[in-house]
């Protein structure tokens, strides 16, 4: 057998020992050691199946389900120490991208990783399969390419050598995101080294796996060596292997000729890769899930367009705004992937080059806050900016959330920490870059860490703090009426508040200043919110909340603690968590005020009508009762005229 068979062990430290163990399998003919000889499956589509038929479950999400037939037992294969792969895998590992634009993303971080390797460009393109006309999709960047030993590393699962800086970081995102696109890709790569050229062509097909019924993951795979317009095909045990692994890639791929498979090479340029996903999967109408005809500049996601046209009312500025479109137009969630200009680097979708869109150029009042996590004593220190702002569009826009960047990649883009049915909050956008924390598998969400968990909270009360300075700025004045009622501070002396909390290097009490003037620390602690709390001390009602126009309200820890008040408090964690809680409650309690307050309004509105319909029966009422009495009036008359006659 010669074929790849990919590794399920990643760590780096095994990795010297897999390579020598893969290429000892690449150079035997058998899996299975000579002294326990085990039939290999056949590696062409046995009779009942045929490459030029796709699977019969075309739709992502029922493409895993099927029965695997009997395996092979470990014992059987005297591979004891190698953990296998079954096929079934690459779906199920593929299902962590519940989004096919989530998938796209991770191929193209791939090709923004190869900027430091010289990338100046990644296109992504519909083409479409030679062999059946439908659509497949192209990836190709002028980045460093791959080697034989660096592709087979790609085919196979978690192994990244890429720096500490790069987005890639899991050596899964190839795997998924292709598996998720379609049931099959083909990658060709180039890579010059010195004076060392070579270019390798690796298949992964679910189809081919599946029809052969495989059980474990075999990746045809062929490498060559170049020299000028010259390719020497890398064999690595015999020209049988060789031959059998490009017979697999011709029956298996878009391409029926050595031929044709080489021609791909001719636009890499002398370094590159091109990846081709085809068999793209279709959603639960047979449509490919995938839309390029709507809009040929575009790819667009069909049943997310779809969903939105059952909306009853429609709302037209909500609809044109980057947040609504990155749900479906992946020009428009590519223009805002990437945090940070490219500065000779093009992403160019469909033949255009996709503008980059930086979110806190569409804000007004803008801000920025400076806070520091609180990473531990053994970390180093790190500073996050975060910029906050109303949406151009505000109040009549109600679109909000945080977009949070990791290493320069939008992991969660307008994450709204605020509730639904409250206006509490509405228009405010925010920009932060989170090093500091992980990044989910997907990389559209984070590792759930208690550092993720208190950045929510810090997000949540920056939104709200935010607001409560300056909603009056897009006509909200209902926190200035709730203001006269519940004094707040301003908004620099409660973030300053917060901040001291959350700063490293203090110890941290649990209870904001406003609160503690308002009460003894020796009180129990009832989770009030900080406002109700120091109501009865303060009347400081902020006529003109501060910072109101573009300027940078840096909130740096702050000395203003009464003296002795840090003694009392033993720890950090649990103080920082009672702030939280407090914050939270806080936060809790306005937004229940602000759906009251919205309650009232609209049991007012209904008084009104209700009043209004009292009155208009009244009107009719008197009109029917004047009519009567006309009519009584009249049969009288009539009455006496006819006694008079
Ligand atoms: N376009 C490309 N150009 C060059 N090398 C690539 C390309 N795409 C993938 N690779 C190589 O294949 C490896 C595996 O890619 P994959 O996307 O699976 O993992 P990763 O990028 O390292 O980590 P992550 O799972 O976080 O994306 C990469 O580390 C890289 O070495
Ligand atoms: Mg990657």
């Amino acid at each position: 057998m010669s074929s790849n068979i990919v590794d399920l062990a990643s760590s780096e430290d095994e990795e010297h020992e897999n390579q020598t163990r893969r290429k000892k399998k690449t150079t035997n003919n058998n899996k299975t050691p000579a002294s326990e000889p085990e039939p290999e499956p056949p590696l062409q589509s046995n009779s009942n199946s045929s490459s030029n038929q796709p699977l019969e479950f075309r739709s992502f999400w029922k493409a895993g389900a099927y029965d695997v037939g009997s395996t092979k037992s470990i014992h059987e294969q005297g591979q004891l120490e190698h953990a296998r792969v079954h096929p079934k895998f690459l779906h199920s590992n593929a299902t962590s991208h519940k989004w096919a634009f989530g998938a796209i993303a991770e191929l193209l971080d791939n090709a923004v990783d190869e900027v430091c390797k010289g990338a100046t460009f990644v296109k992504l393109d519909k083409i479409s399969n030679p062999k059946d006309h439908n659509p497949a999709l192209l990836f190709q960047d002028d980045g460093g390419g791959m080697d034989p030993e660096s592709m087979r590393l790609c085919m196979s699962l978690g192994y990244s050598k890429k720096a500490a800086n790069t987005i890639g970081r899991y050596g899964n995102g190839f795997k998924t995101s292709t598996m998720r696109l379609g049931a099959d890709v083909i990658v060709f790569s180039r890579k010059s080294q010195g004076s060392r050229a070579t270019q390798s062509i690796g298949l992964l097909s679910y189809t081919f796996l599946r029809k052969t019924g495989q059980d474990d993951v075999i990746v045809p795979m062929i490498d060559f060596e170049v020299s000028g317009d010259r390719s020497q095909p890398i064999m690595y045990s015999s020209l049988d292997d060789w031959s059998n692994n490009l017979r697999n890639i011709l029956e298996w791929s878009p391409f029926t000729s050595d031929q044709e498979l080489m021609q791909q090479f001719e636009d890499i340029g002398p370094h590159g890769t091109k990846i081709i996903v085809y068999n793209l999967w279709l959603n639960d109408d047979g449509l490919l899930e995938l839309d390029f005809d709507h809009d040929e500049e575009d790819i667009r996601l069909r049943d997310e367009v779809n969903l939105d046209k059952s909306l009853k009312k429609r709302d037209r500025l909500l609809e044109s705004h980057i947040s609504y479109q990155i749900r479906f137009s992946l020009r428009a969630y590519v223009s805002i992937l990437y945090l940070r200009k490219f500065k000779n680097f093009n992403i160019i979708l469909r033949g255009k080059p996709v503008l980059q869109h930086h979110i806190v150029d569409d804000l007004k009042y803008l801000e920025e806050i400076t806070y520091r996590p609180q990473l531990g004593k053994a970390s180093k220190e790190v500073t996050v900016r975060a910029e906050i702002g109303f949406v151009k569009e505000a109040p009549l826009l109600r679109v909000s959330g945080f977009n949070v960047y990791h290493k320069n990649r939008l992991i969660r883009p307008f994450w709204k920490l605020t509730s639904d049915n409250s206006s509490y909050g509405s228009g405010v956008v925010g920009v932060l870059e989170a090093n500091f924390i992980e990044p989910a598998h997907d990389k559209q969400d984070f590792e759930r860490s208690t550092l993720f968990l208190r950045l929510e909270m810090r997000i949540k009360q920056m939104c709200h703090d935010f607001w409560k300075c300056h909603c009056h700025l897009i006509g909200n004045y209902s926190i200035i009426r709730q203001q006269k009622k519940f004094p707040i501070q301003p908004c620099g002396e409660f973030a300053a508040n917060l901040q001291r909390e959350f700063s490293a290097d203090q110890p941290v009490i649990g209870l904001s200043a406003n609160m503690q003037q308002g009460m003894h620390l020796d009180q129990p602690v009832v989770g009030l919110a900080t406002n109700v709390q120091s109501m009865s001390n303060r009347n400081t009602v902020p006529d003109q909340p501060s910072n109101m126009s573009r300027n940078t309200s840096s909130v740096q820890p702050s000395s203003r603690l009464p003296a002795g008040v840090n003694k009392d408090v033993s720890g950090d964690t649990s103080g920082s968590a009672l702030v939280d809680q407090i914050c939270e409650e806080n936060i809790q309690l306005f937004m229940r005020c602000e759906e009251h307050r919205q309650k009232e309004i609209g049991l007012k509105q209904t008084i009104e009508e209700l009043e209004r319909e009292l009155e208009e029966m009244k009107r009719k009422c008197s009109q029917l009762s004047s009519n009567l009495e006309i009519q009584r009036k009249l049969k009288a008359i009539g009455q006496q005229n006819g006694k008079a006659r």
